[in-house]
């Protein structure tokens, strides 16, 4: 039997305020390249924590917080949108790029909260969304009442329709969230009118990006928010600002391997002058692009030297160790072609909670996981898979984003009524995708408490479930063996060890359902198959299973749907 050793990793302190043992803010902050290994941690702010108790999170409630996060050992927040917004999709639909909503806060709040973040050696990123605007943004609200052709309507994409009397929209495009990508307006005179575009919801007209004055316009953004403090931004979907000429039909198989609102050349030109800007202030602001285009190969593209400083990878959410090794190889191979670091994801607030999804194939779980979901495993069943992926993702080169929850192993929320959904995927398919909701759910953070510690009220704007009691961080910070002590440890190894800034090695020898891999001075492997593994001599540093430490010293294989880090 091969003698092994550990240490366990101390209980997180409840009070979440204690200073860990990381340098102080002002050296962490003076790191220049901080974002190629950087840990950063997604806010979703309506669900983060409540400071007022009207059932939605808010800026207060993100910098009374900030405590657990320090002593989870991140690096950055990204915050999704809290900008002034009818909140049609979720804040994803601005009507004022340069306030907060009321029901966040207000801009001294945010300040504060940056202030306060900072303080702690934590950086600030924020989510720009330049593809589209609410329609309640002034411009589009002037563009509806002015002419067609009208300086007021260039700013976005509107078309006559086709078909004898304009009856037809303009192109074939659907919106990613169901239905057609166009609705028509009726015009000041009361007449059927022009149409515009929208890829995303009708209520996010996008702009139209070879308008100078769109240019304009986020050049101010970008700078009101960088001289407030901030150390970046998220990109969302930073494929599509520019679309083919002429708006053609999309015909998918043609030969064009994107389709015509996605990965035009001139998209880079935005991001190039963005980053100029950037360069502009001190620190090292970054750029983080959204842009899910295939292959790749061509996703590298956004993160050359000139451009953004990542892009998300693909998301790591199947349970398949081949698909998995491809995915991993083909980002490293894609990113490390131009320079840039991996950013890996394993979940965030557009998809379903990695607990719940590595449970299913991507074609089980197709309309998302629901109350009419038959054969959802139970928690126990899910946990492990999601606490080995968490040891995988953390164990990889480059920088990694973590999704608010995600390091306290919620699950997917499945027994959400139809009546409490929010989500504009929901109604566009008529309730076909049971849409996002399920993973917005606010998040546990006491479990005897009202709204389990997210508000100072019951109040939660989307039903929490019963479990949200046995996993709120009180409880998990007590026990070492919680999932939360996991990834905290996971977080502080990996940056002690240099996994982060290290180099991925396949290891041979073991079976088609294994991951496994050496990473600085440190093996790691995933067991995906249903036999146990074998493991190698060598000082076990961190495992993805509950235990009792003291066996560690005994143990000789690893179970299906768990994973080691061992001191090779
Ligand atoms: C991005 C966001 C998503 C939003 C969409 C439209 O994909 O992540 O939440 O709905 O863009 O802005």
């Amino acid at each position: 039997m091969t003698s092994r050793t550990r240490t366990a990793p101390a209980p997180a302190h409840e009070s979440g305020d204690l200073p860990v043992s990381r340098p102080d803010a002002s050296t962490v902050l003076a790191d220049p390249e901080w974002w190629r290994t950087a840990v950063i941690y997604q806010i979703y702010p309506r669900s983060f924590a409540d400071a007022n108790g009207d059932g939605m999170g808010d800026l207060a409630g993100v910098t009374a917080r900030l405590g657990a996060l320090q002593e989870l050992g991140i690096d950055a927040i990204w915050l999704s949108p809290f900008y002034t917004s009818p909140q049609k999709d979720a804040g994803y639909d601005v009507a004022d790029y340069c306030d907060v909503d009321p029901l966040f806060g207000t801009l001294t709040d945010f300040d504060a909260m940056v202030e306060a973040a900072h303080a702690r050696g934590i950086r600030v990123i924020v989510d720009i969304v330049p593809n589209h605007s609410s329609d309640a943004h002034p411009w589009f609200q002037a563009a509806l009442t002015a002419a067609p052709g009208s300086a007021e309507r260039g700013r976005y994409l509107f078309r006559d329709g086709r078909g004898t009397a304009g009856e037809l929209p303009p192109n074939n495009w659907a919106s990613f969230f169901g239905g057609p990508a166009w609705t028509r307006i009726v015009e000041p005179d009361g007449t059927p009118g022009q149409w515009y575009l929208h890829l995303f919801d009708s209520s996010q007209p996008d702009f139209d990006w070879t308008n100078e004055e769109v240019h304009d316009e986020f050049r101010r953004i970008l700078r009101f928010w960088l001289d407030r403090g901030v150390d970046g931004f998220r990109v969302d979907v930073a494929s599509s600002l520019v679309k083919a000429e002429g708006l053609p039909d999309y015909h998918p198989g043609d030969d064009d391997e994107m389709p015509p609102y996605e990965g035009r050349a001139a998209v880079h030109d935005i991001f190039r002058d963005w980053r100029r800007l950037l360069d502009e202030y001190p620190g090292e602001r970054i750029l983080a692009a959204e842009a899910w285009i295939k292959p790749l190969a061509r996703r590298a593209d956004w993160v050359r030297h000139d451009e953004m400083h990542q892009a998300f990878n693909d998301v790591l959410n199947f349970w398949d160790a081949s698909a998995l090794r491809a995915s991993i190889d083909g980002a490293l191979t894609a990113f490390g072609s131009v320079g840039a670091p991996t950013a890996w994801v394993a979940s965030n607030h557009d998809g379903i909670r990695t607990v719940t999804t590595l449970m299913f194939t991507p074609a089980e779980r197709a309309g998302g996981v629901g109350p009419r979901t038959t054969g959802i495993p139970s928690y126990d069943q899910s946990i492990p898979r999601a606490r080995a992926m968490a040891m995988l993702m953390l164990a990889l080169p480059g920088s990694a984003y973590l999704y608010q929850g995600e390091e306290l192993g919620l699950p997917e929320a499945t027994d959400i009524p139809d009546a409490a959904r929010q989500d504009p995927t929901f109604f566009r398919t008529e309730g076909e995708q049971y849409g996002r909701d399920g993973c917005r759910v606010p998040i546990p953070w006491e479990s005897e408490a009202p709204s389990y510690g997210f508000g100072t009220t019951d109040a939660s704007w989307l039903p929490q479930p019963e479990i949200w009691g046995r996993l709120a961080r009180d409880r998990q910070q007590a026990d070492p063996d919680s999932t939360l002590n996991l990834y905290r440890a996971a977080i502080a190894l990996r940056r002690e060890r240099g996994l982060d800034a290290g180099e991925l090695e396949w290891l041979p020898g073991y079976a088609a359902d294994v991951l496994a891999f050496t990473n600085a001075d440190v093996t790691v492997l995933i067991n995906t198959g249903a036999e146990p593994v074998p493991l190698p001599a060598g000082e076990v540093l961190l495992t993805s299973t509950p235990h009792d430490f003291t066996a560690l010293t005994a143990l000789t294989t690893l179970a299906p749907d768990t994973a080691v880090w061992i001191h090779a």
